[in-house]
């Protein structure tokens, strides 16, 4: 029997799960998508492709691989075939690679205006949605009013859409809001969609993925999003709306704890975060800048700048005492390569008083307590074993690991497959 092992972003998402996934897709024969929806973009690059994907696994790019849309995603089908065109124009066999759980539930066009209206009515304190759908999805989920996938394959598929959009459509009603957006026509492009996926394999995920895990195959669960934007343990309200620490693979797959095997806890050796909401090390300076131009941080979903700022300490260890981390996985130090000096926050000041720990109050007055390192004034990019990395960069590695406690097995250097460092 394998285990399940789980990749998760540590931070605000766009970590690099992604570029992971694909990468230890190599020894994973299955990768499993398990919460989040088309809010996320992995992007992966191999040779002179780059592709980004949102609701596709990142398995789908290795040859013989099963990519599994497990039920605690949310599928948007107009997005889906989108997507799946463009990786078949690639010339990848996309059909025979992905299957999609019955139980997942839809996204549908109505869903993306009550997310706008929802932003609009916020007002200065709107959350910074990706406006994919994805709060009002959930929410119709919990509420127990959803649309799933093997919904489409009942006679009656059209009766409940028109129910559900009848309950959209009295929401929309009570706000004062209008939004450019030809309803009719994204209706009718959807249901096309939604026959679309009648195309691939449908199936009871969480069967066929205990019974794969039974037949000795390993799976990969990758997550989407970040720990920090968990909708329980995030910066509450500015998280988004499904469980993205480890926690959330088992519901949203339908598999035990205790099959669970490694963790992965993907983090960046910054942070950066899209949206809005607290971000305690934000620097909003020409260093901040610097990082967002020379880390192309730019939302690979919605291409809106990413805020960016140092390593947060306190953070990495919420997330990876939520999610019982196993190994770390460290993403773009590249990116501070030449800078004279890079900093950590090792604790905060809440409020005046010392603490490393995540506060609950996300109007707190968080003041980050920084530990400073030498920057390693070398190309990490060209770095292909251990050995060749600079004294400096082994400092501020090993200094992480002793803080969080977990060991750093992965580096990744540079956008490619093969700028990676896989330690003993
Ligand atoms: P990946 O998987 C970064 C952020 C949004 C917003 C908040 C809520 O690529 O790491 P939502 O659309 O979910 O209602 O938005 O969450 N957000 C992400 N930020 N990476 C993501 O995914 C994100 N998915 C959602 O910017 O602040
Ligand atoms: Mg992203």
């Amino acid at each position: 029997m394998k285990t399940l092992d789980v990749v998760l972003g540590l931070q605000w998402g766009d970590e690099g799960k992604g570029k992971i996934v694909d990468v230890l897709a190599e020894r994973y024969p299955v990768v499993a998508r398990f919460q989040g929806g088309p809010n996320a973009g992995h992007s992966i690059h191999f040779g002179n492709t780059s592709f980004v994907l949102h609701s596709v696994p990142s398995g789908v790019f290795r040859e013989g691989s099963i990519n599994i849309i497990g039920n605690g995603v949310v599928l948007d089908p107009t997005i889906f075939r989108e997507e799946c065109q463009a990786i078949e124009a690639l010339g990848v066999p996309v059909r025979e690679r992905v299957k999609i759980a019955k139980r997942t539930n839809l996204i549908v066009p109505t869903h993306k205006l009550l997310d706008a209206a929802d932003e609009a009515a916020l007002g200065k304190s709107k959350i910074g949605s990706t406006l994919k759908g994805i709060g009002p999805a959930y929410s119709d989920k919990t509420g127990r009013n959803g649309l799933r996938v093997g919904d489409i394959l009942g006679g009656d598929f059209k009766e409940k859409y028109d129910i559900l959009k009848h309950k959209h459509m009295l929401r929309l009603g009570q706000y004062d809001f209008t939004f450019p957006f030809d309803l009719e026509k994204a209706e009718e492009q959807w249901f096309r969609d939604a026959e679309y996926i009648k195309g691939f394999d449908i199936i009871d995920g969480e069967y066929e993925v205990n019974s794969l895990l039974g037949s000795d195959k390993a799976i990969l669960a990758e997550g989407a999003q970040g720990s920090m934007l968990d909708v329980d343990f995030g910066s509450y309200p500015f998280v988004t709306s499904s469980s993205t620490a480890c926690a959330g693979a088992c519901t949203g797959l339908g598999v035990a704890p205790s099959r669970i095997g490694k963790v992965y806890g993907v983090f960046k050796a910054y942070c950066t975060r899209v949206g809005s909401g607290p971000f305690p090390t934000e620097l909003g300076d020409a260093t901040g800048e610097l990082m967002r131009q020379r880390g192309h941080e730019f939302g690979a979903t919605t291409g809106r700048p990413r805020r960016t700022g140092w390593l947060d300490i306190p953070a990495l260890k919420f997330a990876v005492m939520l999610s019982g981390v196993t190994e770390l996985v460290m993403m773009k130090a590249d990116v501070l390569d030449g800078f004279e000096t890079v900093r950590v926050a090792c604790g905060y000041r809440v409020d005046g008083v010392r603490t490393d720990r995540v506060p609950y109050d996300v109007y707190a007055e968080v003041e980050p307590v920084y530990k400073e390192f030498k920057g390693w004034k070398c190309d990490l990019e060209n770095c292909r074993r251990e050995e060749d990395l600079p004294a400096e960069f082994m400092e501020y590695i090993r200094y992480i690991e002793r803080e969080v406690g977990v060991p750093i097995s992965i580096l990744s250097l540079g956008p490619d497959r093969d700028q990676t460092i896989i330690r003993k």
